[in-house]
């Protein structure tokens, strides 16, 4: 999704700006643009394509201490360069780039064309460069930004800059995050704070409907609609600048793989109680008493945060026996749904920003729901607005692909089944078992990562295929749907995940000797109805490969991975690292873009 970075300050901007949306290049986009101002002139470059190409411009070379800088992921007017941002009015006094969708702009269009605008992009943001110039009046740019976002409907992020006035920035937030980085007599902001870590020692989140004016030495935030002043708070960086790199690793993603088992540690951390076997959540800030009023539980996420949430209803029911159902928030938010006094509702996202995630949150909070949140990105805007929840605590996590907070996630809602379990009928004794293969969980992820080799030679046999089949059932099925959505997000290949169990009712006319099947295979009480499953498929000439535990019984597969069985509740999870491998080393055969898949983004900050 679109990135914006912007800095003021004693230094030369477009280094520190041109740095930034490098960054940014992890989330996704299809053009740059950069607008560094100086000597009461804005000077441009804007490319389609990647920040290389906006390089062959020499941007880095233009001088001036404030700049604003973006990348663009087209929503309205296709990739070019006229429509990379930031767009100006027609004199080029001012310059805008913009995150989000501005609804009414074809109105606006339309009225500014009547008074004589020409238009030289297709893009909606366009459109508040030209109001913020006819709106001009000598007041302060921050009025007038204001004035002019009052006339638009629709989300943004966007940053402002004016050739006249070259010492303050100006940026804005409807459902678009802008943070403010506050560095050494500079200061810097972005939409992600992954542009700005190297600069800045704190952090401030703007809130919908802010706008701030930022200077060299500081900055003013006040509320879009009255101008009346707000109060922030900075907070510390919590992620520092070593934590983005990607080390010796060729790929972000192989790197976060690699990254697991400490990532695991830091979910665990200080979180296990061993003298009552249950876990210690303080940031849920529910009392036992609110906990056992708990009757159904609801997860809401996309994508894979919502996948990990299938994982976890799993893990709630059979250990808390709460009824428990995990949904896509993109559906739930749109399906008017009814929010029950009785229920917790839990949002699962590792940016923290995903507009349908947020988009269920506030829905439940305004019909009165309690809402818990497990996230990855400390101070984003879910974590906010729940208020409450599990930090996952896994690092920045850049490859466009989820691995370590899929997997951080669903040992965070292990974590919560366990401690609404042992308020309920888990005994001492179940609950130490399990805080036990939390605490082996990071060593056995490790020792399957050491086998990658067996893998890669796996990953050999599905390159040259077209479509796939992911099999497994009950929480082996979430492992099925995480597994086919890595495969078809990096390697292009067409991988369905289906219930192990409703193959039979039609998609077994798709099996052929071409057509691959994984199925994911624990040792659980419904083993031998997938070893039947295995069966059905041979029969009619399909390769099986399964991930599985070692067992006496040799499955009747063309191909295995075997991984140590911990304890039934937990197997699934060991059972995924396999897959994301393989789904990397698939990637990696067909010669595939494995952190910036095609048409991917990151964080899906859009509707
Ligand atoms: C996962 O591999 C994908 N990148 C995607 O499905 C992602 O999980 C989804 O967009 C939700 O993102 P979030 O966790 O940041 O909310």
């Amino acid at each position: 999704m679109c990135g914006i970075v912007g800095y003021i300050g004693k230094r030369q901007a477009a280094p520190i700006l041109m740095e930034g949306l490098h960054r940014l290049e992890y989330r996704g986009y299809d053009s740059a643009g950069i607008a560094i101002g100086n000597k009461g002139a804005l000077r441009l470059a804007k490319r389609k394509g990647k920040i290389r190409d906006l390089e062959e411009l020499k941007p880095q070379r233009f001088k001036g201490m404030l700049g604003i800088a973006h990348t663009r992921w087209a929503t309205s007017g296709a990739p070019s360069d006229r429509n990379a941002h930031p767009h100006c009015d027609a004199s080029g006094r001012y310059a805008v780039v913009h995150n989000g969708i501005i609804e009414n702009a074809a109105a606006l269009r339309a009225q500014l064309a009547e008074r004589g605008i020409a238009f030289s992009s297709e893009t909606d943001t366009e459109v508040v460069a030209h109001l913020i110039a006819l709106m001009d009046d000598g007041s302060p740019l921050e009025s007038v930004v204001s004035a002019a976002l009052r006339l638009v409907v629709g989300t943004y992020g966007l940053a402002v800059i004016d050739a006249g006035r070259a010492d303050q920035l100006v940026v804005a937030r409807n459902g678009s995050p802008i943070m403010l980085g506050i560095g050494d007599k500079e200061m810097l902001f972005a939409s992600d704070a992954a542009a700005f870590v190297r600069h800045a020692a704190s952090i401030v989140h703007l809130d919908d409907g802010e706008v701030a004016t930022v200077r060299a030495d500081g900055y003013e935030t006040r509320r879009l609609d009255d101008g009346t002043s707000t109060v922030k708070t900075p907070s510390a960086l919590v992620w520092k600048d070593e934590a983005y790199d990607k080390g010796a690793f060729r790929h972000y993603m192989r790197k976060e793989i690699a990254d697991q088992p400490e990532a695991v540690r830091r979910t665990l951390s200080g979180r296990l109680d061993p003298r009552f076997q249950t876990t210690h959540l303080g940031g849920i800030e529910l009392a036992a008493r609110d906990l056992l009023d708990v009757n159904r539980i609801r997860i809401l996420g996309c994508g894979a945060a919502y996948i990990a949430g299938v994982a976890g209803a799993h893990l709630i029911e059979q250990l808390a026996r709460i009824p428990t159902q995990a949904e896509q928030a993109s559906e739930f938010r749109y399906r008017n749904p009814v929010i029950e006094k009785d229920t917790l509702y839990i949002a699962v996202s590792q940016s923290g920003e995903t507009f349908d995630t947020l988009a269920a949150v506030q829905e439940i909070k305004r019909k009165g729901g309690r809402v818990l949140g497990i996230v990855n990105v400390v101070g984003s805007t879910i974590a906010r607005e729940c208020s409450r929840g599990i930090y996952l605590r896994a690092g920045p996590e850049i490859a466009v692909v989820s691995t370590k907070t899929f997997t951080c996630s669903v040992v965070a809602l292990a974590l919560l089944a366990i401690n609404l379990g042992r308020l309920r009928d888990l005994s001492h004794a179940g609950g130490a078992r399990l805080l036990a293969a939390l605490e082996a969980l990071p060593d056995h992820i490790a020792a399957i990562l050491a086998r990658e080799a067996e893998i890669a030679q796996l990953a050999q046999r599905f390159a040259r295929a077209q479509h796939a089949f992911y099999l497994g059932r009950a929480a082996g099925y979430a492992i099925a749907q995480e597994g086919a959505l890595k495969l078809k997000e990096i390697s292009y290949l067409h991988a369905e995940a289906y219930p192990a169990s409703e193959l039979k009712h039609g998609p077994l006319a798709l099996i052929t000797p071409e057509t691959p099947s994984v199925i994911v295979l624990p040792h659980d009480d419904l083993l031998a109805k997938n070893l039947a499953t295995i069966d059905e498929i041979k029969a009619r000439g399909g390769p099986v490969f399964a991930v599985t535990h070692p067992g006496d019984t040799p499955v009747p597969v063309d191909g295995s991975f075997v991984v140590p069985k911990l304890t039934p509740e937990l197997d699934p999870l060991l059972l995924n690292i396999p897959l994301q491998l393989l789904a990397y080393h698939v990637a990696m055969a067909r010669d595939c873009d494995i952190d910036q898949p095609r048409n991917l983004a990151k964080s899906v900050t859009v509707e």
